[in-house]
């Protein structure tokens, strides 16, 4: 039995509160839904900035009644520290997720990006510190790896930040360090790589890759690549960001917290192979895309080329063990991107 399959085990015989910031979002959701299936209580905090009442709506569907009678809301800004504090009575376990997403965004907005991501940030821990929860685990990021060439991808060697979102989720982790040495203050810091699966928006100017070339492939609009297409990415499904983020809440060997971590699969596939993938995936329910290609146009600012995961920390202090890489991820977030056009 993996650690995290004694956890699934264990949760529902001791049911916790549990605040998912950022719940109506992407990764927030999943996260709702798999605590509600194992009978955990929680709290969720979101203002809607990316995130959507339909993805509250879709997990209802997908518990039952009891559960979902778990599950309590707040409509709130972790920009207002009274939002964060609100949010975090009860609280055993803090989840926060809320932030701004996005290097193309932050590029156009850094103002906007900074105060959520950092005023938000710091708001949260003063809220989460003071509430004395068990344990704050946090959504930091593979960007800030930045310009360090080194692949794959180590925990202690980061290099210069390549765009304001880097800047703010670098910020993180030093306001989380510096909290544990002058408050005592434990966290985990979880640096997803490109995370995809359910409930990811395949909409707007600032949609990620994988839910926006589906779209735009099922729609038959062009398929824009940055770049020559070999710009690799660790693609990580959704279902593995749960797990590390229930195992770096839950665990009880100080040596595992205050500390960061690389979420991902430690698989690297280039745009072109992702492109041919998802393309194979869907033609057979998609015959207008017989002949459909790619339109390569110039990079992208702020980008880094390649991004490969070491996830060896995660394995030996967290007992992450991934369930999917990413084929097996497409095949199981194939029917929810389909179901959706
Ligand atoms: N998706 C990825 O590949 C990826 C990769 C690295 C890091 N991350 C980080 O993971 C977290 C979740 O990302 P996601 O992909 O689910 O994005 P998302 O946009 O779907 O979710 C973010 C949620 O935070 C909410 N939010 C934003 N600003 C807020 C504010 N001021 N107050 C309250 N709520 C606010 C949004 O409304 C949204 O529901 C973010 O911190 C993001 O930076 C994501």
């Amino acid at each position: 039995m993996t650690t995290y399959q004694q956890l699934q085990a264990h949760l529902p015989t001791e049911p916790r509160t549990w605040l998912i910031t950022g719940v109506a979002g992407f990764i927030g959701s999943n996260l709702l839904e798999t605590l509600l299936k194992l009978g955990q209580r929680v709290v969720g905090l979101d203002n809607f900035a990316t995130g959507h009442q339909r993805n509250l709506d879709e997990v209802q569907t997908l518990v039952t009644s009891a559960q979902w009678a778990n599950f309590s809301f707040i409509h709130g800004d972790i920009r207002e520290l009274a939002d964060c504090q609100k949010a975090c009575v009860g609280a055993d376990y803090v989840l926060h997720q809320a932030a701004l997403g996005s290097v193309p965004r932050s590029l156009e907005d850094p103002i906007t990006t900074n105060s959520a991501n950092i005023t938000g940030f710091l708001n949260m821990l003063v809220a989460a510190r003071d509430a004395k929860v068990k344990s704050f685990t946090y959504a930091a990021s593979s960007s800030t790896y930045g310009d360090h060439p080194g692949l794959p991808k180590v925990e202690d060697a980061i290099g210069k930040p390549l765009s304001p979102y880097a800047v703010t989720k670098y910020v993180n982790e030093l306001y989380a360090d510096v909290f544990a040495r002058c408050y005592g203050f434990n966290t985990v810091g979880l640096r997803y790589f490109n995370v995809f699966g359910p409930r990811q928006d395949p909409e707007g100017a600032y949609a990620a890759v994988i839910p926006k070339w589906i779209a735009s492939l099922i729609q038959g609009e062009p398929i824009y690549i940055n770049g020559d297409g070999e710009t690799s990415r660790d693609f990580c499904f959704i279902a593995n960001v749960v797990q590390a983020n229930l195992l770096a809440a839950t665990t009880q060997n100080p040596d595992s917290v205050n500390q960061v971590y690389n979420v991902a699969v430690g698989d690297r596939t280039t745009l072109n192979e992702l492109y041919a993938q998802l393309h194979s995936n869907l033609l057979p329910g998609c015959p207008h895309l017989q002949d459909t290609q790619p339109v390569h146009r110039d990079f992208r600012a702020g980008d880094v080329r390649h991004s490969l995961a070491d996830i060896s920390k995660a394995q030996r202090l967290l007992g992450y063990v991934p369930t999917q890489r990413i084929g097996e991820g497409l095949a199981l977030a194939m029917p929810w991107y389909i179901g959706k056009k």
